[in-house]
Formats: structure tokens, sequence, C-alpha cells
């Protein structure tokens, strides 16, 4: 296992759309241990491949309070959706900052897991909020994208003066 590099908004590998998955061999699911690992280690509740600059339709998530659900989706696609909520998000590639965004409270998800096996999940509240979330990754949108552009440009430029000092 390894602990992959997380990219950092504005970086513009992180608007790279992600392609499918074609055949989940022991390659893929090498790197899902990998990029739950990443997750873990972070800590997080949810990584996109994209944010580890991998354009492969793949995300984690797990969003237990003890840590203990791992979820792998390999191709998800969203097949319904219900209802609205709004959430304070964050992500791994624009720390520090959590601004309020609203999301289907319920949704159905179609996926492949690590094993390469088809499933179907219900999810709602936290878990739906996390899978779209990731899912805007695997499209190279952030959750800025839904903020107004003076509140993400403030963001930009917070968040390039800290990699500047830390480069
Ligand atoms: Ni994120």
């Amino acid at each position: 296992m390894a602990l992959l590099n997380i990219l950092e908004f504005p970086d513009p590998r992180l608007r790279t759309k992600a392609k499918p998955i074609d055949n989940v061999d022991g390659r893929i699911a090498r790197f899902a241990d990998d990029l739950l690992e990443t997750m873990y280690d972070a800590p997080g509740i949810g990584l996109a491949a994209s944010q580890v600059n991998v354009h492969s339709r793949i995300i984690a998530v797990d969003v237990s309070d003890n840590k203990d659900q791992p979820l792998i989706l390999i191709n998800p696609e969203i097949v319904a959706r219900e209802g609205e909520i709004e959430t304070n998000e964050g992500c791994l590639s624009i720390p520090g900052f959590y601004e309020p965004v609203f999301r289907s409270q319920q949704i159905e998800v179609n996926a492949i897991n690590r094993d390469g096996e088809p499933f179907t999940l219900q999810a709602e509240d936290l878990l739906a909020v996390c899978i779209q979330h990731e899912m805007d990754h695997l499209e190279g949108k952030l959750f800025v994208d839904y903020l107004s552009s003076t509140k993400r440009q403030m963001i930009r430029k917070k968040l390039l003066k800290q990699q500047k000092q830390q480069a």
C-alpha cells in the first residue's frame, strides 16, 4: 500500500474529466486500496482518483464514525435522486475551507466494487452528499464551483499564498 499525493486547488489537473474503467483488475484493486489508505491518512471521508492525479472513474468513501465502512465505487452512476439537503462541505483538495452547498438528500447509485462486481447503493444525508461531491471530482468539478465567484476567488488567492509559503 502507498500514500498518494493529493492535488490542491487551483491545480488545473483537478479539472480533468475522468475516463471509465473497462476492466477491474488487480492493478485497479491495489489502486483502490491506496486511495482508501490516503483518504484515512489525510484524514477525510471521501477521495476521488482525480484528486491524486489518476483520471479514472473511481472514488473512495467512508462516512462511518469508526472508519470501518470503506466503500469503493467504480464507474458510479446516479440513477435516482430525491429531496434536497444543505451541508457545509470541505475537500481534501481545498484544505481549511468549509462552505454550504445544496445536494440531493437521497440518491440511488449503480457502481462496480473493487472485486469487479456491480452493485446498487441507496444513500442518504452525509453519505449521499459525500458520493455526489466525489462524483463531481470525476467531472473536474469542485465544491467551490457552487459558490459565488467572489468567494471562489478569495479561496483561490488564500490557497495560492499558502502553497507558495510551503514550496
Ligand atoms: Ni473533494
